[in-house]
C-alpha cells in the first residue's frame, strides 16, 4: 500500500508528512487495522546486551523522539524500539524547514536539533504505553547547556530514564547540536563515559536492575578516531556501540541543490561509511562489545550485510521513508536468512 500513497506523501513538506504518517499509523493501530495491513513477520530471535529480542531489526532513534507512538511502531514488527533523543528540558530544535528528502539519492537531510518535549514528558508517554518489548532511550544535551557541562545533562537523563529503559543510548554524534561531536574525542569520551558508568553502577544497585549503556557514534570518524572510540568503550566497559548516526559529508549528492543544506545526511549515501565504521569496530572489538549497525538500510540485504559485518542487531530510519513498513518485514526475513 505504501508505494501507492508515497507520491502523495512526498508532495508535502517532509516534517508535515512525518507527523501525518505517524498519526495515521497510530489511528490504524487503535482501530485494530494495522496488524491486518502489516501482519508481523516471525523472525529469528537474537540477544543484544543480554536482552532477548524476537528479531534483530530495531527502530533507530529520532523517529519517535517523545515516545508518543511506541505501541503503533511496535505493532509494525520491530524487534526493539529506540526513542529519543531526549534532553533534560524541552526544546524546540532548529527553525523549520529542517528536514529534507532527496529522492534522487534515496536520502534524507535533517537538522532537527533535538526538538523534544523533555525527558519527563518522554517518561510519561512510556508509562502510558502497553509495550513490553526491548525499549532503548536515547539521551542528549540541551542546546543551551555549555559543552563543558554536557555530562550534567546526560546524568540527569540517565537518572530519570533508568527505571523505564531496557537500555540507554548516549548520543554524542548528532551533527546538529554545536560541538556535540567533540565528545567523541578520546579524553572527552573517557571522562563522559566514566561518569555515566559510575552513575549506572549506583542506579543498578538502587533499582536492583542493570540497564546497559550504549554509545552512538558518527560515520565521519577516521580510522584512528574509530580505534580510539573502541579503546575507550572497552576501558569503560560500555555495553554496546551503535554505528552510525548521520554524516556531514554530502559529496555523494554531487551538485544537487539540497547538498547545500546544513544538517546530517542519512539513507543510501551513508551506507558505505556506516558499513566501514561497523567493520572496523567489529575487527578491533572482536566480539567483546556488541554492535548495532545503522545507516543506509534500504533493503533486507543491507540489514543482513550489517549482521555479516559483525553487528548483533540493526536499526532503520530513512529506509522507512522510502520503502514504508514493508521494509521492516523484509529486513526481519533477511536477518533470519529467509528469502525476501
Ligand atoms: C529526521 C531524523 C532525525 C534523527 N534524529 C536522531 C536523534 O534524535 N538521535 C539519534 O541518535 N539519531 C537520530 N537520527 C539518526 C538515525 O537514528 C540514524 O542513525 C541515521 O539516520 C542513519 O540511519 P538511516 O540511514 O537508516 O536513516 C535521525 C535521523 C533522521 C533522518
Amino acid at each position: 500500500m505504501y508505494p501507492l500513497i508515497r507520491p502523495l506523501l512526498f508532495r508535502f513538506d517532509a516534517e508535515t508528512t512525518h507527523h501525518f504518517t505517524l498519526n495515521s499509523i497510530q489511528q490504524l493501530h487503535r482501530a485494530g487495522l494495522l496488524a491486518r495491513l502489516y501482519p508481523p513477520q516471525a523472525g529469528k530471535p537474537a540477544t543484544l546486551m543480554g536482552l532477548p529480542l524476537p528479531n534483530a531489526v530495531g527502530l533507530a532513534a529520532g523517529l519517535d523522539k517523545n515516545g508518543e507512538y511506541i505501541d503503533a511502531l511496535a505493532a509494525l514488527g520491530f524487534g526493539f524500539i529506540e526513542v529519543g533523543t531526549v534532553t533534560p528540558r524541552p526544546q524546540p530544535g532548529n527553525p523549520r524547514p529542517r528536514l529534507f528528502r532527496v529522492p534522487e539519492h534515496s536520502a534524507v537531510i535533517n537538522r532537527m536539533g533535538f526538538n523534544n518535549h523533555g525527558v519527563d514528558a518522554l517518561i510519561r508517554n512510556i508509562q502510558h504505553s502497553q509495550y513490553k518489548g526491548v525499549l532503548g532511550i536515547n539521551i542528549g544535551k540541551n542546546a543551551t547547556t555549555p559543552i563543558e557541562n554536557a555530562a550534567d545533562d546526560y546524568l540527569i537523563c540517565l537518572e530519570k530514564a533508568y527505571a523505564h529503559a531496557s537500555y540507554i543510548t548516549v548520543n554524542i554524534s548528532s551533527p546538529n547540536t554545536q560541538n556535540l561531536r567533540a565528545l567523541q574525542g578520546e579524553d572527552e569520551l573517557n571522562a563522559l563515559l566514566g561518569c555515566l558508568k559510575d552513575k549506572q553502577a549506583h542506579l543498578a544497585a538502587q533499582h536492583g536492575r542493570y540497564v546497559p549503556l550504549a554509545v552512538k557514534i558518527a560515520p565521519d570518524l577516521d580510522e584512528a578516531q574509530i580505534s580510539a572510540v573502541a579503546e575507550v568503550a572497552q576501558q569503560c566497559e560500555i555495553d554496546a556501540v551503535i554505528a552510525t548516526n548521520t554524516t556531514i559529508d554530502k559529496s555523494a549528492l554531487g551538485s544537487h541543490p539540497l547538498a547545500q543544506e546544513a544538517g546530517g545526511l542519512s539513507g543510501l549515501p551513508v551506507q558505505t561509511q556506516s558499513h566501514h565504521v561497523l567493520q572496523q569496530l567489529a575487527r578491533q572489538l572482536d566480539g567483546r562489545i556488541p554492535l548495532i549497525g545503522v545507516g543506509g538500510i534500504m533493503h533486507g540485504r543491507d540489514a543482513a550485510q550489517k549482521l555479516a559485518l559483525g553487528a548483533q542487531a540493526v536499526q532503520i530510519y530513512s529506509g522507512l521513508i522510502y520503502r514504508g513498513p514493508a521494509l521492516i518485514k523484509e529486513c526481519v526475513r533477511a536477518c533470519a536468512g529467509l528469502p525476501v
